[in-house]
């Protein structure tokens, strides 16, 4: 699949899912705009495996939560690299726990991060998008948004919120050429799963029907297939890479 002479936003792109799909972006063709938050050393070393491939690359920090700056990132972006054809909508927290027991900042700051922010950064890029006639949107959803998970109350609100927001901008913007689809992604194996104990992890394996838990190149390899000019009759759908844990 081919994304010459396209550029890509892809948020929290410095590790985990976010990290394999810029890699995979950028050997199939595509600039990347690297957006994290945290240790710059990471998000560098992305940008210079995106060099070395012979693209472009621009490592923007922005928290994708706060509206005025990825305003600016997302400008500074458009500058720099002349376009933005495809946003990844990746980063994303966990501040997991019972309802119950939840505090209310653990809440905020999962509807911040992982909601709030898909708009941010949405609404800051299909501004060029509707100029320019053309966009992928990919925003990355969860499992745990389509069937709920105990101690997740937070993650499953703000990743459902995703699908029904995705499928909204599809409408909105599907007559300028620009298509919005989620991928859900069942238990895939990053940092952000690295901290749950190995009961939980075996109880998740015996979920999946594949038998194997996810490798990022699972995500990255369906979200360029989305990005590509192959899926530009699909929008508003959210795509199941899960090992089959939904059907
Ligand atoms: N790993 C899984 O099993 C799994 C399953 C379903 C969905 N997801 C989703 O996939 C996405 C990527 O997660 P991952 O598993 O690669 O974990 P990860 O922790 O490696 O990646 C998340 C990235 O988001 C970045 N980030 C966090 N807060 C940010 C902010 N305010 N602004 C900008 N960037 C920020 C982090 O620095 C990190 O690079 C997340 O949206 C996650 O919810 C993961």
């Amino acid at each position: 699949m081919n994304l010459e002479g396209r550029t890509a936003l892809i948020t929290g792109a410095s590790s985990g899912i976010g990290r394999t799909m810029a890699l995979t972006f950028a050997e199939a063709g595509a600039d990347i705009i690297i957006n994290y938050i945290g240790p710059a050393r990471d998000a560098e070393e992305v940008a210079d495996k995106v060099r070395a491939m012979g693209r472009r690359a621009l490592v923007l920090e922005t928290d994708v939560s706060d509206t005025e700056a990825v305003a600016a990132m997302v400008e500074k972006a458009a500058k720099e690299m002349g376009h933005i054809d495809i946003l990844v909508n990746n980063a994303g927290i966990t501040r997991d726990g019972l309802l119950l027991r939840m505090k209310e900042s653990d809440w905020d700051a999962v509807l911040a991060i992982n909601l709030k922010g898909v708009f941010n950064c949405t609404k800051a890029v299909l501004k060029y998008m509707m100029k320019q006639r053309y966009g992928r949107i990919i925003s990355i959803s969860s499992v745990v948004g389509v069937n709920g998970n105990a101690g997740q109350t937070n993650y499953a609100a703000a990743k459902a919120g995703i699908i029904g927001f995705t499928k909204s901008v599809a409408k909105e913007a599907a007559s300028r050429g620009i298509t919005a689809n989620a991928i859900a992604p069942g238990f895939v194996k990053t940092n952000m799963t690295a901290v749950l104990p190995e009961k939980t992890v075996a109880a998740m394996l015996a979920a999946i029907p594949l038998g194997r838990l996810g490798e990022t190149e699972d995500i990255a390899k369906a979200a360029l297939f989305l990005a590509s000019d192959a899926a530009s009759y699909i929008t508003g759908q959210v795509l199941h890479v899960d090992g089959g844990m939904v059907m």
